[in-house]
């Protein structure tokens, strides 16, 4: 079980301690990257994680909510991006894609926003180090889960465990300790999580509060 608090909702002017609060307790960093074309929105980029890769060793989850990821591959690489993720919606067909981040030495990873069936992305899946369910539509933090595509997040479970591969599944947004067993019951292993980390009092105690929540068995 993989917790990645999304920075999205942190404070920007204070992202390093920020981040350095809640690395020891979490295991990948999520980065969203917006172009204001793919989504309406625009966040961050190369040079914050470059930045940020000095402040810190966490892995570097990167959500790349933006037309033409690939040409940006290499920077993100040498700014310190670990797992790339690209949207299905902009790569149907992502073979060559996921090629391309390979060969700069990233993981690859493909999200399917919410009106995406997983019918789209199964052909896909041998390509992926990880899939990202997305549980809101991209764009901005603090949206409320829509509990539909956690039937997206099943059917991906049982074609990752009938066909022994070894894909993380992720699910995006909205996620908090009222709602990650859910998530984790259905099949998902990682979990990212903006405002219910980063909007919380403290987000140590936020993060903590999500691993005891994830990590629980309601044994019958
Ligand atoms: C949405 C982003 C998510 C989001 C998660 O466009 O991809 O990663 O920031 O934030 P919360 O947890 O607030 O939904
Ligand atoms: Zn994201």
């Amino acid at each position: 079980m993989l917790i990645a608090p999304s920075i999205l909702a942190a404070d920007f002017s204070r992202l390093g301690e920020e981040v350095n609060r809640v690395a020891p307790y979490v295991d990948l960093l999520h980065v969203d990257v917006m172009d204001g074309h793919f989504v309406p929105n625009i966040s961050l980029g190369i040079p914050v994680i470059e930045s940020l890769r000095a402040a810190t060793d966490i892995k570097f989850d990167c959500h790349l909510m933006m037309l033409n990821p690939d040409f940006y591959f290499a920077p993100l690489r040498k700014a310190g991006a670990d797992i790339v993720t690209v949207h299905l919606e902009v790569f149907p067909d992502p073979t060559e894609v996921a090629a391309k981040a390979r060969a700069e030495g990233l993981e690859f990873g493909i999200a399917i926003n919410p009106p995406t069936p997983f019918s789209a992305l199964e052909p896909y899946m041998e390509l992926c180090d990880m899939i990202v369910v997305m549980a809101v539509h991209p764009g901005f933090g603090g949206q409320s889960f829509i509990p539909e595509v956690l039937k997206k997040v099943e059917n991906a479970r049982n074609l990752v465990e009938s066909n022994d591969l070894l894909t993380d599944i992720e699910v995006d947004g909205g996620i908090g300790a009222a709602n990650i067993e859910r998530v984790r019951d259905a099949g998902a292993n990682v979990f990212v999580a903006g405002s219910a980390v980063f909007n919380a009092a403290d987000s140590t105690e936020a993060v903590r509060h999500l691993r005891t929540a994830v990590e629980s068995r309601d044994e019958a």
